[in-house]
């Protein structure tokens, strides 16, 4: 397992005022690439995927359907998808989804209404989390699947499903289902309709829009219609706004930071966190926005600031779900309280989120309170380096990473190559904006 040791900024200090300036792009958008590979895979001619996310979670969808026969070509910085407009072989072997729950519950929603047979399973950290929320919809819409304890991978997809399309109120704001259940309901007979208690990203709805399939959107209403034919495509993918918003927290929390960011997606389903950090303080402007490939993109100029508490809940939680922890990062450096509720969903992440950025914030000496659905911070407070525990989370590792910059002393982080499934530069990223370099 790597570890990863931080020099802090507030120790550098002692020789120079050490802050992050430069500009910077992020890596491209996670959610984008995995909806852009299983769209080319179910469409019928040639897809090209320009600037594809190439890392743990997206390869995970990709090896997975080549092994379910689809003819993927990786080339530098684009992938060529040939679909022959479904999945059509069944694949004998167990496929591993990794650490990646789009992959398994999209691949779930998908092979479904394919008529193919497959398990699906992945690493410790994916056979913990609950994958009945897309299963019993699935059944409903007349699948036959089994799984672990009826809820956990291994996941069987038996092959003689057709699907009806269903209206199906979820629970819970989560595109995963969502996206699930409208790609089943492109083959299914009939209307499917995914009723949300708040708006989740919506990338799916627009990808298929530009593919010129009919979506209805009434607020937190999405309805396909199926038998809709997808043709091959070309796409571009932007930054990923849940990749850039480390560095937006670094910058602004980071005396004497200034960065300009470029190439970023600023859908705003996913840009919760700038809504309520602009709340709390922070000086970001947009530089530039305008619609590339059915998303809006832009650059964003962030320079450290004074913040203040916030609070946080309801709706707004959807729209930074991924960004959760670093918000906790941010608000320990804050001037009073930030409460954040609401948020029950963080429990069956990568890790569970509220337990583990709790523990590690209050090793470093923040003063945070785990709630049952969230937190309470209180700051700011001067952290101090200790050694923390990523618990394997990618997004925890790179939170804690950014809370280290600015504690005293040195943070160790514990398993930070779990940084692998959507970041594995981030380290260089950082290293490469810290002036002056860390020695
Ligand atoms: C994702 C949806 C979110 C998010 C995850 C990616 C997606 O999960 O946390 O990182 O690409 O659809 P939920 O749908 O479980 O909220």
């Amino acid at each position: 397992m790597g570890t990863i040791l931080f020099r802090s900024a507030r120790r550098a200090q002692k020789t120079a005022v050490s802050s992050l300036r430069g500009k910077y792009t992020p890596p491209p958008d996670k959610s984008i690439t995995h909806r852009a590979l299983f769209l080319a895979a179910l469409a019928k001619g040639t897809s090209q995927i320009k600037n594809p996310l190439a890392t743990g979670d997206c390869l995970s969808t990709l090896n997975a359907l080549q092994k379910l026969g689809v003819s993927i070509r990786k080339g530098r910085g684009i992938w060529t998808v040939k679909g022959k407009g479904g999945l059509q072989s069944n694949s004998r072997r167990t496929i591993d989804c990794g650490n990646s729950g789009t992959t398994i519950r999209l691949l779930t929603g998908i092979l479904s209404s394919q008529g193919v047979e497959a398990v699906l399973s992945g690493d410790s950290s994916l056979k913990k989390r609950p994958m009945k929320r897309v299963i019993e919809p699935l059944r409903k819409m007349g699948a036959k699947i089994t799984a672990h304890k009826d809820n956990f991978a291994p996941i069987r997809i038996h092959k003689d499903s057709s699907l009806r399309g269903i209206t199906w109120g979820s629970p819970i704001a989560s595109a995963q289902v969502k996206t699930a259940l409208l790609l089943a309901g492109l083959s299914a007979s009939g209307k499917t309709t995914v009723i949300e208690p708040a708006k989740s990203r919506d990338h799916t709805e627009r990808m298929l829009k530009g593919l010129g399939v009919k979506v209805g959107v009434e607020g937190n209403r999405v309805t396909v219609t199926g038998g809709a034919a997808l043709k091959g495509f070309n796409i571009s993918v932007p930054g990923d706004f849940s990749s850039a918003s480390f560095f937006i927290v670094a910058a602004l929390i980071v005396p004497g930071s200034h960065l300009i960011l470029r190439n970023v997606n600023l859908n705003p389903t996913r840009t919760g966190l700038l809504t309520v950090l602009k709340k709390m303080g922070a000086k970001i402007k947009v530089l530039r926005i305008s619609n590339k490939d059915f998303e809006p993109v832009g650059d964003l100029d962030v320079r450290h600031s004074m913040l203040k508490g916030t609070r946080v809940s309801g709706a707004q939680i959807p729209l930074l779900i991924d960004e959760i922890p670093i918000l906790a990062v941010a608000a320990s450096q804050a001037r009073g309280k930030t409460i954040v509720k609401g948020a029950l969903e963080l429990r069956v992440k990568e890790s569970d989120r509220i337990a583990a950025i709790v523990s590690e914030l209050k090793k470093m000496g923040a003063n945070i309170k785990e709630r049952l659905d969230g937190f309470t911070v209180t700051g700011p407070s001067s952290l101090r380096g200790a050694p923390a525990d990523s618990r394997g989370d990618h997004r925890m590792a790179m939170a804690l990473a950014v809370a280290g910059l600015v504690a005293a002393g040195k943070t160790k982080i514990k398993d930070f190559s779990c940084t692998r499934v959507s970041y594995p530069g981030f380290v260089n990223d950082l290293a490469s904006l810290l002036h002056p370099k860390p020695r």
